[in-house]
């Protein structure tokens, strides 16, 4: 099958390659691979036991081809989409993908076609834990979410918006418009030394919670936190509390499955929507590995495997 691949442990880029079909085990899927997210994470999440020539990536839309003896509650033909991360016989970024039974793992829904169902699995549900771990705030309550233009932010905002939070969220001033038909009432430009500022000014004494999305954006998102509110981390920044507002990285043992199925179904029916700046043919996802590294796509980028 073709496939992307690190062809050693250690190397930089990836590679097209010509690799074997996964061969799977009693508890695993074999999906059909049909459109793939593209994340930045995808060069460089690799399991220790990764055997080499390795397929990256962690998630996909496809259809299941077949199923192993021990796997209830999937059938060859389903439509899924899922997250499959750090598995030794490889990821996404091929034709076909081996997948646990127990991984993250919901139903397509009619209306949605594959490369809209690959562009939600990670960044939906990176969004409903964080929002989950936020509970706390009431309807009604706000929230800054920094980087609101990229594959979490876009969804983050329309999630925060059904919660009945108001949103203030960061990006450069070309996607402002874009986060405000999403649902956001203040968009600041993270270039702008003055954007607490202009945050704090929209909420007086500071947003009950907020979310760092982009690497190195907690210190001054805590800024913008009300005393004794909560900032989700998401991209592993390391900052000290203050003002007894809470800091936590996003959980990554809380179960979304039901809210990430709900969501796939609201975007079927176009309640909220998907962005996908750009959809690659496969055989360009070098090109679209590239442009994710850059941090400048406006919601998510989609390859397309025919
Ligand atoms: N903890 C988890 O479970 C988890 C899961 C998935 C991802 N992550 C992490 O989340 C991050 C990726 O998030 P993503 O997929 O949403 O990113 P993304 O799609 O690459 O975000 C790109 C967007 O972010 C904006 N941006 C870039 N730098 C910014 C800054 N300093 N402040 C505000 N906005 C900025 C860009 O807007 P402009 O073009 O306007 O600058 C662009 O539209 C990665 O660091 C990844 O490691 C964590």
């Amino acid at each position: 099958m073709r496939a992307f691949v690190k062809v050693e442990s250690g190397v930089n880029g990836i590679e097209p390659a010509e690799v074997a079909v996964p061969r799977i085990d009693d508890d695993e899927l074999l999906v059909r691979v049909k459109a793939v997210g593209v994340g930045i994470h995808d060069s460089y999440f690799l399991p220790g036991d990764a055997k080499y020539p390795f397929p990256i990536g962690i998630e996909a839309a496809g259809v299941v081809e077949q199923v192993g003896s021990d796997v209830s509650g999937h059938r060859p033909g389903d439509r899924v989409a899922f997250v499959s991360s750090m598995q030794p016989k490889g990821g996404t970024w091929a034709e076909y993908a081996a997948v646990k039974a127990g991984s993250l793992i919901v139903p397509v829904p009619a209306g949605l076609d594959f490369v809209e169902a690959a562009a939600v699995p990670v960044a939906g549900n990176t969004v409903l834990r964080a929002v989950k771990a936020l509970e706390a705030v009431p309807t009604g309550g706000s929230l800054f979410i920094a980087g609101g233009s990229g594959a979490i932010g876009t969804l983050a905002i329309q999630v925060a918006r059904t919660r009945g939070w108001r949103v203030g969220a960061s990006a450069s001033e070309r996607n402002h418009d874009h986060m405000l038909s999403l649902g956001a009432e203040a968009v600041v430009d993270y270039h702008d030394p003055t954007w607490p500022e202009q945050i704090r000014r929209w909420m007086p004494g500071g947003a009950d919670a907020a979310m760092a999305v982009q690497p190195h954006t907690s210190a001054d998102s805590l800024s913008v936190v009300r005393d004794g509110g909560k900032l989700i981390t998401i991209s592993g920044d390391v900052v000290a509390p203050e003002r007894n507002v809470r800091v936590e990285m996003v959980p990554h043992d809380t179960d979304v499955r039901g809210e990430l199925t709900q969501l796939m179904t609201e975007i079927a029916q176009n309640e909220k929507r998907v962005e996908i700046e750009r959809v690659y043919p496969f055989e360009e996802a070098q090109a679209a590995l590239a442009k994710v590294q850059t941090r400048h796509a406006r919601g998510k980028l989609v390859l397309r495997l025919d």
